[in-house]
């Protein structure tokens, strides 16, 4: 029996799952590729407040030196997300030539060709399938069913927790917090949930598929990002009467030497496939050649989704000798590839204002919209309302960000306008 001793950094959620997950499939690991996962040490800073009784035998530590230490310990588990000490963790681990498997996608996007690179200098194994999709095996068809292909565009729903609380809020009526807070229960959110609902979550894992599809090292931060935290409970309504589903997507398309990469909400029609992705449900579709379009989808967050990919990996590094080339020999086919400004992306948008409800109001807005070069497709003012702001809303036809953000500003400052107005992207075609 081959037998493999794992350090574990990170006993949260998906740290217990990955422990629960790896007892209950203990049989089946050892009989099917006669091999036996030993959890040797759990360090997590909070380990003796938290609930072990899934741990059986391991050291707890609160030291991760205690693993990178120990020449014992052939595989690290690295559960604890974000930058530092995550980088510190798995670079002194891979040093001391030891594999990793990780879910952390911030450290991937940012760092992940350089721990690529270390990871084949040091003859070792980094696998990351839980960094993006949980479970979902995006980072597998990627890099090994399509390798052959060749990628034109990735789109996606890769954040659980902003989809969870969008099919809250159109299927149950909740609001926004409380969306929130079921999701932060259902252990789908971040240990800070800004980053899912501001959209960085999802520009994380779109850095990691920009880097498997196209070769091209992207940051996060250089991406048009935009969360969901402006949408209201009227948008959703508007919009549902309008055919329309408002999704957190992630695009990613290349078109001769410009690759687009951004996140923001968006509103598709409600016969396109990604429409019916619902609460923590996560799809991303693959448009490539010769294949076409394929789409992966799945339960994308939560402790035994994301247990899923981490055991997964592990079973996929036992016995099989490092194949770093899957991560470091990715190339850009086109070496001047570079990222087209948000500016340059024309969308018809979604416009929502609170405006007092009186005569020359829509002449007002509309005049500004045409004086910016943005052309109205249809107007509606659901509620009459003399005494208050009502909203209207407008659909436009093409408009790049810049025109629209223009208008949007001068609009803003009309006295008739009472809130900041809420721009959302249509897309009716995705690919
Ligand atoms: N917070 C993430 C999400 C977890 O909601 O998608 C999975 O990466």
């Amino acid at each position: 029996m081959n037998k493999i001793n794992v350090g574990l950094i990170g006993y949260g959620t998906v740290g217990s799952g990955v422990v629960q997950l790896l007892e209950k499939r203990k049989a089946y690991i050892q009989n099917r590729f006669n091999t036996e996962f030993i959890i040797k040490t759990v360090c997590d800073l909070a380990i003796h407040q938290k609930d072990t009784q899934h741990i059986k035998d391991a050291k707890l530590t609160t030291n991760y030196e205690d693993i990178v230490n120990d020449p014992e310990i052939n595989v690290v588990i690295e559960l604890i997300g974000g930058l530092n000490p995550a980088k510190d963790i798995v670079v002194r681990a891979l040093k001391a030539k030891k594999h990793i498997v990780t879910a952390n996608k911030a450290l991937i996007s940012d760092s992940g060709k350089e721990l690529f690179e270390l990871a084949k200098k040091e003859n070792c194994h980094l696998f990351f399938e839980s960094s993006v999709g949980a479970g979902i095996p995006i980072i597998k068809s990627m890099t090994e069913g399509l390798v052959g292909n060749k990628f034109k565009g990735v789109y996606g729903i890769i954040n659980g927790t902003c989809n969870y609380i969008l099919t809250e809020m159109t299927k149950k009526g909740f609001t926004f917090a409380q969306a929130l807070k079921e999701a932060q229960k259902k252990g789908y959110a971040e240990s800070d949930p800004t980053l899912d609902i501001n959209g960085m979550d999802s520009a994380h894992k779109l850095a990691i598929l920009i880097y498997l599809a196209f070769g091209k090292k992207i940051k996060a931060t250089d991406m048009y990002v935009e969360g969901i935290t402006q949408i209201a409970q009227s948008d959703i309504e508007y919009v549902s009467h309008l055919n329309y589903t408002v999704k957190l997507l992630a695009i990613a398309k290349k078109e001769d030497d410009e690759i687009e990469a951004r996140v923001h909400p968006t509103l598709i029609s409600n016969d396109n496939p990604l429409a019916s992705i619902n609460d923590v449900y996560n799809a991303v579709f693959l448009d490539c050649d010769p294949l076409g379009s394929i789409l992966l989808s799945g339960e994308g967050a939560g402790q035994m989704a994301a247990a899923s990919g981490v055991v997964s990996d592990l079973i996929n590094l036992s016995g099989k000798e490092p194949n770093a080339n899957l991560f470091c020999n990715l190339y850009d086919e086109n070496v001047k590839l570079k990222i087209r400004k948000i500016d340059q992306v024309k969308n018809k948008f979604y416009i929502r204002f609170m405006a007092i409800d009186k005569p020359g109001v829509l002449a007002a807005i509309a005049g500004i919209l045409g004086k910016h070069g943005i052309s109205i497709n249809s107007v509606n003012q659901k509620v009459h309302d003399k005494t208050s702001a009502v909203p209207v809303v407008m659909l436009t036809d093409f408009a790049t960000n810049k025109m629209l953000q223009d208008a949007l500003e001068r609009i803003q400052k009309l006295p008739i306008v009472k809130s900041q107005p809420v721009a959302i992207r249509i897309m009716e075609q995705l690919w």
